[in-house]
């Protein structure tokens, strides 16, 4: 039995991705690679692009404005924005700031969070806390990035990867009564090793070389790391918990790469019809394809009110963490 306590519930969510669709095909028009490369190694198929002067902040904009409409809220009772972002508009201020400013909020406060493509699941968990622990009642969290300004072009090991793109949610204080059957998040687990930092980094920064970098990757260390990582966090909410695989509905991966999916879900014993794919569509959209994934299986109703839902990432540092909640 638990006792009466506050859990932050989903009550909207939305996402933004930008008009251009670019598929594998166009890649080799400049570069020595092929669709059937791509996509056998990643199941990316296509990956949506900025248009010029498109920034991290517009895609935001427009996510957080259809998880209002979706919440049927205004941003009156918002009290905080949390921002997941790798490519802000700017070194500063926040793009949180920017994206408060355009939808009209002057109260209340907003701030970025980065960790890279475990960004959103550190935004949620740090929304989290501040629910909880009742100094927030409503949270926008979004995850927004532009991730095709930091991307050698010319370098096929990762310039085929990733993609532009934004999603957000609203969390609102409910009351819980202490047990997994609640609503909202039951549970957030997050990590960092510093020691991998140079597995996956930008060579650039305004402090290091006043420039904004281009992305390193050293993809099969990535991998190598990335299931392990995923099972530790993944584990941590089924030990909080007493939940397990058998009892999610859905599994809402971080969307890097099909192969980590599917052999994370293998490990995990998650049934393959419960997790959620949308790298096909998207590609690596760092911290925003978590809640671009959530607003495609909530808008196409396989995500329904009640179920269980597990939310993973890793990403550069390297970072990890998951979240599990009951939409
Ligand atoms: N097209 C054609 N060939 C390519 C391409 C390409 N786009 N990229 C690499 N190759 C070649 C390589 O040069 C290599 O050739 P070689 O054997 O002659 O040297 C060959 O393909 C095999 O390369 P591998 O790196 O062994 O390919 P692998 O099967 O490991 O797949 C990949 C590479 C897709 C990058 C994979 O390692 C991976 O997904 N890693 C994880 C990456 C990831 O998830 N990153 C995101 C983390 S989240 C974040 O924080 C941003």
């Amino acid at each position: 039995m638990g006792s009466r306590m506050i859990r932050s519930v989903v009550i909207g969510c939305g996402s933004y991705t930008p008009k251009k669709a670019m598929k594998n095909a166009e890649f080799e028009e400049f570069l020595d690679t092929s669709d059937e490369w791509i996509v056998q190694r990643t199941g990316i198929e296509q990956r949506h692009i900025a248009a010029k002067g498109e920034t991290t902040a517009d895609l935001a904009e427009h996510a957080a404005r259809a998880a209002l409409e979706n919440a049927g809220i205004g941003v009156d009772s918002i009290d905080l924005i949390i921002l997941a972002t790798s490519t802000p508009d700017n070194t500063f201020p926040a793009t949180a700031v920017e994206v408060q400013h355009r939808l009209g909020m002057n109260h209340g406060a907003a701030f970025d969070t980065q960790a890279v493509c475990s960004g959103f699941v550190f935004a949620m968990t740090t929304a989290d806390q501040y629910i909880r622990s009742g100094h927030a009642k409503r949270i926008l969290v979004i995850g927004a990035e532009t991730f095709s300004r930091i991307l050698d072009w010319k370098d096929r090991t990762t310039c085929v990867l990733f993609g532009d793109g934004a999603g957000a949610v609203i969390l609102e204080a409910g009351e819980g009564k202490g047990s997994s059957e609640d609503e909202g998040i039951l549970t957030c687990h997050i990590r960092s090793d510093g020691s991998h930092k140079d597995k996956l980094y930008v060579d650039g920064g305004p402090s290091s070389t006043q420039t904004t970098g281009y992305l390193r990757m050293e993809g099969k260390e990535v991998f190598r790391h990335a299931v392990g990582m995923i099972t530790d966090v993944i584990t941590a909410a089924y030990d909080a918990t007493g939940l397990s695989s058998e009892d999610l509905d859905w599994f809402i991966p971080h969307q890097a790469n099909k192969r980590i999916i599917d052999a994370s879900a293998k490990k995990l014993k998650i049934a393959s019809q419960k997790v959620v794919i949308t790298v096909n569509m998207h590609g690596n959209t760092s911290a925003a394809s978590i809640p671009l994934a959530i607003d495609t299986a909530v808008k196409d109703g396989r995500v329904k009110k009640g179920d269980l839902i597990m939310l993973e990432a890793m990403g550069g540092g390297f970072t990890w963490g998951s979240v599990l909640l009951r939409w």
